[in-house]
């Protein structure tokens, strides 16, 4: 009943000839895909890819954008702007956004505010950190997480938005929460969700799994039922290892 959604996280790579290279090799290989399958590419590189992806259903994503419409923010991006390049899906949140640049789980609900206030859809990221799972904190910390980043949206809002679980522990690091584990984490996810919007919201929201997901694993976390997609970092650099994972 939720359409699966596989969205590829480029991270600080590639320039717009290298992301051009990447989509045209990677439009032949996602044609029959059954899920929405976006690419989330460096701001400077949102261009090439709206022209590389004419003519496939590939949706364009960027990795993160500022709250404020407009004014003194060097550096930043506004919904507007990025709205206006054509972008459909905005990354709130990453876990390497609240590591190295300061995120909030406040900042989190700005960001993801602006970007459904434009019209676009959040990829909304939560996830422990290792010391927090074995602390055992890791469903009242998700918990916590999505409802303070869903803050303020109606229900209506709320079932358009895309959640990634991504344990911290889990990416760039060839870790992989086990299949059962992602489950029942996004369960928590959607069983928060559920109490404070009610269910038939809770059931709209598409939840991702996201960490050292691969061609490989890939099959065992799509067949989960709570798993709704996937953020696919590492992997989605290469047109053949990303398109195995869309077409799981
Ligand atoms: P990874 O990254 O697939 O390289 O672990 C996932 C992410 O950070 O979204």
């Amino acid at each position: 009943m939720r359409t699966p959604i596989i969205a590829g996280n480029w991270k600080m790579n590639k320039t717009p000839a290298e992301a051009t290279e990447l989509i045209q090799a990677l439009k032949p290989l996602v044609k029959d895909a059954k899920c929405t399958v976006v690419v989330c590419v460096p701001a400077l590189c949102v261009h090439a890819a709206k022209q590389a992806v004419r003519g496939s259903k590939i949706k364009v994503g960027v990795q993160n954008m500022h709250w404020e419409p407009k004014g003194a923010y060097t550096g930043e991006l506004s919904a507007e702007m990025v709205k206006a390049c054509g972008v459909d899906y905005v990354i709130v949140g990453h876990s390497e956004r609240r590591q190295y640049f300061g995120e909030t789980d406040e900042t989190v609900n700005k960001r993801a505010l602006a970007v459904v206030h434009a019209g676009m859809t959040p990829i909304i990221c939560v996830g422990e950190r290792k010391e927090q799972r074995e602390a055992g904190y890791t469903d009242d910390l998700v918990a916590y997480q999505t409802l303070t980043a869903l803050t303020g949206m109606t229900p209506d809002e709320v079932k358009k938005v895309v959640i990634a679980y991504e344990p911290v522990w889990a990416i760039g690091t060839g870790l992989t929460a086990t299949d059962e584990q992602a489950n029942e984490t996004i369960g928590v996810i959607r069983a928060a969700i559920a109490r404070k919007y009610g269910k038939r919201v809770a059931d709209k929201v598409r939840i991702q799994y996201g960490g050292s997901m691969n061609p490989k694993n890939a099959s065992g976390l799509m067949a989960q039922p709570e798993i709704d997609g996937g953020l696919i970092g590492g992997a989605s650099l290469k047109a053949e290892d990303f398109s195995k994972v869309v077409n799981f």
